[in-house]
């Protein structure tokens, strides 16, 4: 038996119906997956001398293969390194937590991640939010809190929002970065990378402003159908992180299999360019289709393959994301408190091998099931 206290947090996930539960589900039209490109499936599993790492990076898990990936990784993204992280969640808790040291300020979007958030906490720096995509906001705390003797200030924010699909004003947002020089951005472009630009380089890159971004973070785990992360950067940040990062440094490293994985998915991206063009192309014509469907102002605005259809109340998107599995859809609800309440939504996200008939006939059927809620 579990303490009372955490009987009573079960209870109260039960009375609001926000439970979350584990849950397959088998032979529905994917439109739930980060898979972006269906990588997944077409990675070929790879042999690999060994399993385990055997060690974390700095003992035995350091590997030349390691070594290689990370060079390609940074050619690829024109960045002087790139440090492999185990997941996303493992680069976002390394490096925030261990660049913002006390004394410093993080200013971060209030849509954040929930890694970066967990990041933050776990640093010694001071922290405030800004609305979300909000750069007049940002700026009024940039002008109030960033004048303080030896500051530094990392701004953070994502490139595609995983919950809303939508991006910052990456221009403007440098603009305002570089009016000071102790301002520095953290970008993390997990639904990005592989979405977005003409080779799938993710938001910075696309508008190429790479040079002018302190970290960036890709993950391998979404539209590269792997696992894994790395942090992007300059040679002296990979060497801090190399020697602060704890989430780097006390973990066994990637195992080989999943070095090769990464590797292949960089050869895949750049071998299936058409790939991100019927992904993009894709996601005009499913914007078309929600305005045909007359679900237009229940969708969020997003030119990416993340869309939300807002249906207010836990058990209302419950029943809306139940009623489409049933008819073959898999489509799931993204319920309060992890977005906020009155914002329940359903997160259909598009992928490269989803057809537009696929998309219409799905939203026909969301338009019926939404009049019948
Ligand atoms: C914006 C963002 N950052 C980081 C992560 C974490 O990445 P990973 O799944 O590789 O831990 C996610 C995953 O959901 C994400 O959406």
């Amino acid at each position: 038996m579990i303490p009372e206290k955490l009987l009573i947090k079960l209870a109260q996930r039960h009375a609001n119906g926000s439970m979350r539960e584990l849950r397959t589900t088998q032979g529905l039209i994917d439109f739930s997956s980060n898979d972006y490109l269906g990588f997944s499936k077409k990675l070929q599993p790879q042999a690999s001398t060994q399993h385990g790492a055997t060690g974390s990076r700095l003992l035995t898990g350091q590997t030349e293969i390691c070594q290689h990936l990370e060079d390609k990784i940074a050619a690829f993204h024109k960045v002087e390194s790139a440090l492999l992280f185990n997941s996303g969640y493992d680069a976002n808790l390394g490096l925030i937590s261990s660049v913002a040291r006390r004394g410093d300020l993080i200013l971060y979007d209030e849509y954040s991640h929930a890694s970066i958030r967990d990041a933050i906490k776990l640093s010694d720096a001071k922290s405030l939010k800004f609305r979300h995509n909000d750069l007049g906001h940002l700026s009024i705390l940039l002008d109030k809190f960033s004048e303080e003797e030896n500051q530094q200030v990392y701004v953070i924010t994502e490139s595609v929002f995983s919950m809303d699909g939508d991006m910052p004003d990456l221009i403007e947002l440098l603009k305002l970065i570089k009016k000071k020089s102790n301002v520095h951005l953290i970008l993390d472009e997990a639904h990005a990378f592989g979405t977005i630009g003409n080779r799938g380089e993710g938001l910075a890159q696309s508008l190429h402003l790479e040079t002018d971004i302190f970290a960036r973070i890709v993950t391998y785990g979404k539209a590269m159908g792997c696992h894994g992360a790395a942090v992007l950067g300059g040679f002296d940040l990979n060497q801090f992180l190399v020697n602060f990062a704890r989430s780097f440094i006390y973990t066994t490293a990637m195992p080989q299999h999943a070095l090769h994985c990464i590797s292949s998915a960089y050869d895949l991206l750049q071998q299936e360019e058409n790939i991100i063009t019927d992904l993009q192309l894709l996601v005009q014509k499913f914007n078309r289709l929600v305005i045909q469907s007359g679900l237009k102002l229940r969708f969020r605005e997003s030119v990416t393959p993340i869309q939300t259809c807002i249906i207010e109340g836990n058990d209302k998107v419950k029943k809306a994301s139940l009623q489409l599995q049933n008819l073959g859809y898999d489509i799931r609800p993204i319920l309060s408190p992890t977005v906020p309440e009155g914002e329940e939504r359903l997160r259909i996200c598009l992928h490269s091998f989803n057809t537009a008939v696929e998309c219409e006939e799905m939203l026909n059927q969301l338009a019926l099931i939404i009049k019948k809620l």
